[in-house]
C-alpha cells in the first residue's frame, strides 16, 4: 500500500484551483440550440418577463433568476438532474409540480432538460436581450461587414521597440511592444532541455529520446535549434500529431452512424489529412479537396478519402414508419450539424445558429442558411473508390459476383447439413464454385477499401403512403431549399438559392450553378472568404502551439466571440502566410523560432521576489502579453503515446485501419485507437478528448478524481509500469542508481535532483534490508509514470 501513497503524493495534477466557471463555449452553443428554443415554446408563456404573471415566483429567462430559484427556493442543482426540481417537475414525478401544466413533455425534450441540468444549467450572464438584430427588424449588412474580423487583412511594419535584440522571428517584436507598453519583461530562454522536449512534444507528440537531447544540449552551433525544428517538421510524425488536431474540428470517427463495424474507413481520410499535412500541400488547397475533390482535374484517384471531412458526417436514425414532417426535421437537423462544422471550423462563424432565426449577434440571416442548407442537400453521403475507375469497376464486378457465387454454396452447404445426400457432380459443382470465388477474389484491388465520402445527389423526403416516409436521392441534380421558418420545416418560407454569405459576398452573391455547389463553396471561402479563413487557421495554429490563440474562441470570430489580444500581429501573420503560399510548415517555423516561443514557462525559482509594481504575474496574470510561455497539460493522446515511447513499447506504424484502445496488445499511436462516436473509449473520455459528435473547437482540460484513479489502475499504465522497469533494469544492469537517472531521463529528460534520487533508493530498498529490491521497480515506475511531470510540457 506504501507505494500508493506514494503516487498519490506525486500525482499533482490537480492542484490548480481554476477561475469559478464560466459555461464553456460548447455548453452555451447547446443551451441555445437546444435548451433556449424549448423553454421559449414550453416555459416562457408562464416563467419569463413575457407572462402577464411570473408562476410560482420562477424565471427560467434569465441566468441570476434561473439560480435563484422559484417560490420553493431553488429548482436546480447544477449538475444533478436527480435532485433538482425542475427535472421532477418536468417529469412528472413530483408531488409539488407537474409542468409544463398542460400536459407532460415529449421524452426527448425532457431528455434536453436534464442534460442541461447535468451540465451544470449553463446559459449566457447576460441571457435576455441581445442589442443585435431581432427577428423583426432585416440585418444591416453595411453595419455588420464593419466588424473586425471581417475586414481586408492589413499588413503593418513590426513596430519598434526598446529592446532591439530580443526578436527572432517577425513576430517578436509584436509581443515585445505589446509587453513594454506595459512595463514588462519577457521572460528568459528556457534551457535546452524543456525546449527540445517542449518542442518535440508540440511538433510531433511524442517525447525526444535522451540521445536526442544529449545531442541537442551539447550542439554548441548556432543554428542547432532551427536545424531541430527542421528534423522535426520533416518527421512523419509531425503529420500524425497535427492531423488529430484537424480531427477535433472534423468531429473523426471510424464510422459515419454509430455503430462500428469492422468495415469502417473512416481511416482513409484520417490517412489522407497526415499525408497532405505532412506533404505541406498549401491550406487553400487543403481546404478545397476537402470540400471538392471530386469536382478537381488532374488528382490522383486516392485523393477522393479528402471528402471524409463531410463523408464522415454523423448521420441520426430515421424511422420511416413516420410522417414525413418528422423524418424532414431530422434530415434538417443532420444539415445543421455540417453547417456547424463547415463553418466554424473555416469560418470561425457559428452559422447554425440562424437555422430558426436570423442570427442573434452576427450578420447572418435565415437566407444565408439555407442558401448553404441547398448545397448540403445537394450533396449526398456515399462510398467511393480511391482507385482509378475502370480498375475499380471491375473490382466491384468481382466482389459482386463473388456475393453471388457465395449465396449458391451457401444454400448447398445448407442442403448438406440437413441431411440432402449430395450427388457427386454435386460435389464437383461445389469444388468449381469454390474456386472461381478464389479466382475472383485475386482481381486487382480486391480488398480495397472504399472511402467515406460524398457526391453530388438531391435529396428529397416524400410521402410513402400514410404514416410512411421515403428519402429519394436524384444523382447529379441539385436543389435549393426553402426556408423552414422558425426552423419548422412544415413551415416553408421563399425558396432560397444556394450561394455564399451576404457578409463576406456582398448583397447580391452569384448563385452557385455547378452541381451541388460545393466547389464553387470551396473557392467562395477562398476568395470572398480569405481574410476570414486565413486569421481563423492562423489563429488555431498559434493556439495549437502556445496553448491559447491571439483570439481564445477559435470558432468563433463573431461578437460572441474574443477579440484578438494582438489584432496587428494576427493581421499581419495571416497576410504572410498567404504569401508564402499558405504553408502550414511556413507558419510553424515562424511561430516555432520566434522567442516568444523560447521563453520560460515559469520565473525562475531563485530569482527574488519582484516589487509588485513590476509583477507580472500581478499586471497579467492570465499571460494574454505571453510574457512567459505556458504551461501545457499534454493531450491524452500525447500522453499515452509518451508512455508507451519511454517504456519502450511504441508501435510506430503509421496509418490503416484503426484498434480498440482498450486492446493491451494494441501499442500504436493513440491517433490509430478507434473512435466511436456512441460510445468513446474510457480513456479518451477521461481524459477530455473531444466528443467527436460535433466540431471540436479546442480541448478543455479538466481535473477529476476518476482520472486519478484511472492513472493507479489501469491495466495500461500498469503494463506501462512493467516495461519501463525491465527496460531501465536490463539498460543498467546491477546499478540502482544508474537505472533511476534513466528512468528520469526516459520520463521526463532531465537527471533526477540528489533528493529525487535519494529517494528513489528508499523507495526501492525494503524497510529493514541494505539491498535494492528489483520486484519493487514496477511500482516506483507506476508512480513516475503518474507524475504530472510527465503530464505536462514547460
Ligand atoms: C401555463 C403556465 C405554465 C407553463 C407553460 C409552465 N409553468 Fe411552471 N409553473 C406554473 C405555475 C402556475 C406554477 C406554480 C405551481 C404551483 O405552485 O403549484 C409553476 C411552477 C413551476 C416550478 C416550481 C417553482 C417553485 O419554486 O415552486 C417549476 C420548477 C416550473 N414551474 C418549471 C416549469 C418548466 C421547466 C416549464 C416548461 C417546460 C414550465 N414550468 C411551464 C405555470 C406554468
Ligand atoms: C432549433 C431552433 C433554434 C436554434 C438552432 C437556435 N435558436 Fe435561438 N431561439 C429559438 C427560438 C424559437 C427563440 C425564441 C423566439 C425568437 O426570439 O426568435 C430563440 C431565441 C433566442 C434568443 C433570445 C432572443 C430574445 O429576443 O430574447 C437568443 C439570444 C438566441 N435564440 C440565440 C441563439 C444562438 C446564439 C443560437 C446558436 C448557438 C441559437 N439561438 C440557435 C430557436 C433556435
Amino acid at each position: 500500500v506504501g507505494w500508493l501513497i506514494a503516487i498519490g503524493a506525486m500525482f499533482t495534477i490537480s492542484a490548480r484551483a481554476d477561475h469559478p466557471p464560466r459555461p464553456s463555449a460548447a455548453d452555451l452553443d447547446f443551451f441555445e440550440r437546444k435548451v433556449r428554443p424549448l423553454l421559449v415554446s414550453r416555459c416562457y408563456e408562464c416563467h419569463s418577463s413575457q407572462a402577464k404573471t411570473i408562476q410560482g415566483g420562477l424565471r427560467l429567462d434569465l441566468a441570476v433568476a434561473v439560480a435563484k430559484g422559484g417560490d420553493s427556493g431553488p429548482v436546480i442543482l447544477p449538475g444533478q438532474p436527480e435532485k433538482s426540481l425542475l427535472v421532477a417537475a418536468v417529469r412528472y414525478t413530483s408531488d409539488l409540480v407537474q409542468m409544463p401544466p398542460t400536459g407532460k413533455l415529449p421524452e426527448s425534450e425532457i431528455e434536453i432538460l436534464v442534460e442541461w441540468v447535468h451540465r451544470g444549467a449553463p446559459m449566457p450572464a447576460d441571457s435576455s436581450a441581445p442589442k443585435a438584430a431581432s427577428t423583426s427588424s432585416p440585418i444591416d449588412f453595411a453595419q455588420g461587414r464593419t466588424f473586425w474580423s471581417f475586414q481586408p487583412l492589413r499588413k503593418s511594419a513590426p513596430p519598434a521597440c526598446r529592446d532591439a535584440t530580443w526578436a527572432s522571428t517577425s513576430i517578436d517584436p509584436f509581443i515585445l511592444a505589446r509587453l513594454e507598453e506595459h512595463g514588462l519583461n519577457p521572460s528568459p530562454p528556457t534551457d535546452r532541455r524543456t525546449l527540445i522536449r517542449r518542442a518535440a512534444l508540440d511538433l510531433l507528440g511524442l517525447p525526444p529520446s535522451p540521445e536526442e537531447i544529449e545531442a541537442f544540449v551539447n550542439d554548441p552551433a548556432p543554428d542547432a535549434y532551427a536545424r531541430l525544428i527542421e528534423r522535426l517538421l520533416a518527421s512523419p510524425h509531425y503529420g500524425e500529431r497535427y492531423a488529430r488536431h484537424w480531427l477535433d474540428l472534423a468531429r473523426y470517427s471510424d464510422a459515419t452512424d454509430n455503430f462500428l463495424q469492422s468495415t469502417e474507413r473512416g481511416w482513409l481520410y484520417r490517412d489522407w489529412v497526415a499525408r497532405a499535412l505532412n506533404a505541406d500541400l498549401p491550406y487553400d488547397e487543403f481546404v478545397r479537396r476537402q470540400l471538392a475533390a471530386d469536382h478537381l482535374p488532374d488528382l490522383a484517384p486516392d485523393e477522393i478519402a479528402a471528402l471524409g471531412f463531410l463523408g464522415l458526417s454523423p448521420t441520426y436514425w430515421k424511422e420511416l414508419k413516420l410522417d414525413p414532417g418528422m423524418i424532414e426535421t431530422i434530415v434538417h437537423s443532420e444539415f445543421e450539424e455540417r453547417i456547424d462544422c463547415v463553418s466554424r471550423t473555416f469560418l470561425g462563424l457559428t452559422m447554425a445558429c440562424a437555422r430558426c432565426h436570423d442570427h442573434k449577434y452576427d450578420p447572418i440571416g435565415t437566407e444565408d442558411y439555407y442558401a448553404l442548407a441547398g448545397v448540403l442537400a445537394s450533396t449526398r453521403l456515399v462510398d467511393r473508390p480511391i482507385i482509378p475507375q475502370p480498375l475499380a469497376t471491375a473490382a466491384q464486378q468481382a466482389r459482386d459476383e463473388v456475393a453471388r457465387l457465395q449465396q449458391e454454396i451457401d444454400e448447398l452447404a445448407k442442403k448438406a447439413k440437413e441431411g440432402a445426400p449430395l450427388p457427386l457432380d454435386m460435389e464437383q459443382h461445389l469444388e468449381a464454385l469454390r474456386s472461381k470465388v478464389a479466382a475472383l477474389q485475386a482481381t486487382p484491388h480486391y480488398n480495397t477499401p472504399l472511402a467515406h465520402a460524398v457526391d453530388d445527389a438531391a435529396l428529397f423526403v416524400l410521402p410513402d403512403g400514410p404514416h410512411r416516409t421515403k428519402l429519394e436521392y436524384k444523382p447529379n441534380e441539385a436543389r435549393d431549399m426553402r426556408v423552414a421558418i422558425r426552423g419548422n420545416p412544415s413551415n416553408p418560407g421563399a425558396v432560397v438559392p444556394r450561394r455564399f454569405l451576404k457578409v463576406l459576398a456582398g448583397d447580391a452573391p452569384p448563385p452557385f450553378q455547378k452541381g451541388s455547389g460545393r466547389l464553387e463553396l470551396a473557392d467562395a471561402l477562398l476568395n470572398e472568404g480569405r481574410p476570414l479563413l486565413a486569421r481563423v487557421i492562423v489563429n488555431r495554429v498559434w493556439g495549437w502551439h502556445f496553448g491559447v490563440g491571439l483570439v481564445d474562441t477559435p470558432s468563433n470570430f463573431g461578437a460572441q466571440g474574443g477579440r484578438p489580444t494582438h489584432p496587428d500581429l494576427l493581421d499581419d501573420l495571416a497576410a504572410r502566410f498567404i504569401e508564402h503560399g499558405w504553408s502550414l510548415k511556413w507558419l510553424h517555423r515562424e511561430l516555432v523560432l520566434s522567442a516568444v516561443y523560447q521563453q520560460a514557462s515559469s520565473l525562475p525559482r531563485s530569482q527574488a521576489p519582484l516589487p509588485p509594481e513590476g509583477d507580472p504575474r500581478a499586471i497579467d496574470p492570465d499571460n494574454h502579453l505571453l510574457w512567459r510561455m505556458n504551461r501545457r497539460r499534454l493531450e491524452v493522446e500525447a500522453w499515452r503515446d509518451t508512455m508507451l515511447a519511454a517504456a519502450g513499447n511504441l508501435d510506430p506504424r503509421m496509418g490503416g485501419p484503426g484498434a480498440d484502445l482498450a486492446d493491451l496488445g494494441n501499442c500504436r499511436r493513440t491517433l490509430y485507437g478507434l473512435v466511436n462516436r456512441r460510445e468513446l473509449n474510457d480513456m479518451l473520455r477521461l481524459f477530455d478528448f473531444p466528443d467527436p459528435n460535433a466540431h471540436g473547437e479546442s480541448r478543455v482540460p479538466t481535473t477529476t478524481p476518476l482520472q486519478q484513479l484511472f492513472v493507479l489502475n489501469s491495466p495500461f499504465v500498469r503494463q506501462q509500469a512493467l516495461a519501463l522497469a525491465g527496460r531501465v533494469q536490463s539498460e543498467r544492469p546491477g546499478d540502482v542508481a544508474g537505472q533511476i537517472q534513466r528512468v528520469y531521463q526516459l520520463l521526463f529528460g532531465r537527471d533526477p535532483t540528489p533528493g529525487q534520487l535519494a529517494l528513489g533508493l528508499e523507495f526501492l530498498t525494503p524497510r529493514g534490508t541494505r539491498s535494492p529490491d528489483a520486484n519493487l521497480w514496477p511500482q516506483y515506475a507506476h508512480a513516475l509514470l503518474a507524475s504530472s511531470e510527465l503530464a505536462f510540457a514547460e
